[in-house]
């Protein structure tokens, strides 16, 4: 199968992983960058990068690139390439321009070139031109300015691929599939081990463990923009899913916990889990971290802890994080436990020593993962921040 060029952006920070999930999947010669990963590789893969990565956001191909100086080369180049193959002009479309170091004034007006370079392509070619559907477009080409080189491409994955298509309750500020699925990867949790989520929200962390438990493809539930549109081909698309489904196993009891201390939360975890068919496989409970013991001797946990809003939480939060980091340093030995937090007085006030820290980026900001291993007769030396 001839071989194309790829890339998929990711939240930053995952970059080293999503090479090493791609490899995984077949792709050749990845190349990370500031923000994802550059592969090549057949439309074969393409299909199985956007039905089993977990932490790619999505799969653009490779259309064309060239040298630019103006917006009017933005327009040659993009009027250049062949849409008409690739969709029709009754599909409604949007273009996403990214620019890092661009002598280019204006985004916008950027982005209008490269619409009007495909749009006029059409017209001219086909008496016809998409339409324009900025929130849902079936079609997304997406334009990357660098300093002096432009480069297209088409979006194979539609909606991002962190939407698996089974979250349909949803909580303000949730947690995205693919960051929740690094952090697992960074946790280096394997599914023979108990994890536990004690602040579970609408429990992404435990929807993504019992997915990679049952070898689950993420993206079974839900469609792609190279369905409809671009050369991938149908046999080449359906072979790749027969694969994954193939291989999901069905749901049993797994080693997998969650808890949340508001009972509306745990309502949407368990919409969920039983909108994934997971209900079996995940134990939810209703209780305070601060309060609750382990589910299991030992084990992994990870969670999203509170974060400040809103004035006076912030004062609140520091006495919750103290108290979380007691109750870890007295019931949880035997338990790695890891949280993502974008504040930096969380591990201040943890009073307990870091095994590790890891920053991540939650879309424009700046996170880290703190991990805390738990051992047994060592209290005094993990007291310290
Ligand atoms: C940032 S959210 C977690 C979001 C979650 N990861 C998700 O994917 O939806 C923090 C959660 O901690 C819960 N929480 C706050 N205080 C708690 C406590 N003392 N014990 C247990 N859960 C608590 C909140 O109800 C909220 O659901």
């Amino acid at each position: 199968m001839q071989t194309e060029r790829f890339f998929c952006p990711c939240p930053r920070g995952l970059e080293p992983l999503l090479v090493e999930e791609l490899s995984g999947l077949g792709a050749q010669a990845p190349k990370t960058f500031p923000g994802g990963v550059a592969f090549r590789g057949g439309w074969d893969i393409c299909a199985r990068v956007n039905l089993e990565s977990r932490l790619a956001t999505r799969v653009l191909w490779h259309v064309d690139s060239g040298l630019y100086r103006s917006e009017d080369d933005l327009y040659g180049l993009a009027y250049e390439q062949r849409w008409e193959d690739w969709f029709d002009p009754r599909q409604s479309m949007k273009v996403h321009v990214t620019a890092i170091k661009s002598p280019l004034k204006s985004l916008n007006f950027a982005t209008l070139r490269v619409k009007d370079g495909v749009c006029d392509r059409f017209r001219n070619r086909m008496g016809a031109r998409p339409s324009i559907n900025t929130t849902d477009p079936s079609v997304r080409v997406h334009a990357f300015l660098g300093e002096r080189e432009l480069t297209l491409y088409l979006d194979t994955s539609g909606t991002p691929l962190y939407k698996r298509g089974y979250k349909f309750a949803k909580v303000e500020a949730p947690l995205k599939e693919n960051l929740a699925a690094g952090i697992l990867r960074i946790a280096g949790w394997t599914p023979d081990q108990p994890l536990f989520d004690p602040m579970c929200g609408s429990g992404t962390f435990l929807l993504e463990a019992a997915q990679i438990a049952l070898d689950r493809a993420p993206g079974l539930g839900r469609r792609f923009a190279l369905e409809t549109s671009g050369p991938c081909p149908a046999k080449v698309w359906k072979a790749a899913r027969e694969a994954a489904e193939a291989r999901a196993q069905p749901a049993r009891p797994l080693q997998i916990f969650g808890a949340d201390i508001d009972a509306d939360q745990l309502v949407r975890a368990e919409q969920n889990l039983a909108a994934a068919g997971l209900s079996e496989a995940v134990k939810l409970r209703c209780e305070d971290v601060l309060l609750g013991s382990p589910p299991a001797a030992s084990g992994v946990m990870v969670a999203n802890p509170p974060y400040g809003v809103r004035l006076g939480e912030a004062e609140q939060l520091l006495g919750f994080y103290r108290a979380l980091g007691d109750a870890l340093k007295k019931r949880y030995t035997g338990w790695r436990c890891l949280f993502l937090s974008s504040d930096t007085a969380f591990p201040k006030n943890m009073g307990l020593r870091t095994s590790r820290r890891v920053p991540l980026w939650n879309g424009a900001l700046e996170c880290r993962i703190y991990e805390y291993a738990i051992v047994a007769g060592k209290l005094d030396a993990q007291t310290g921040a």
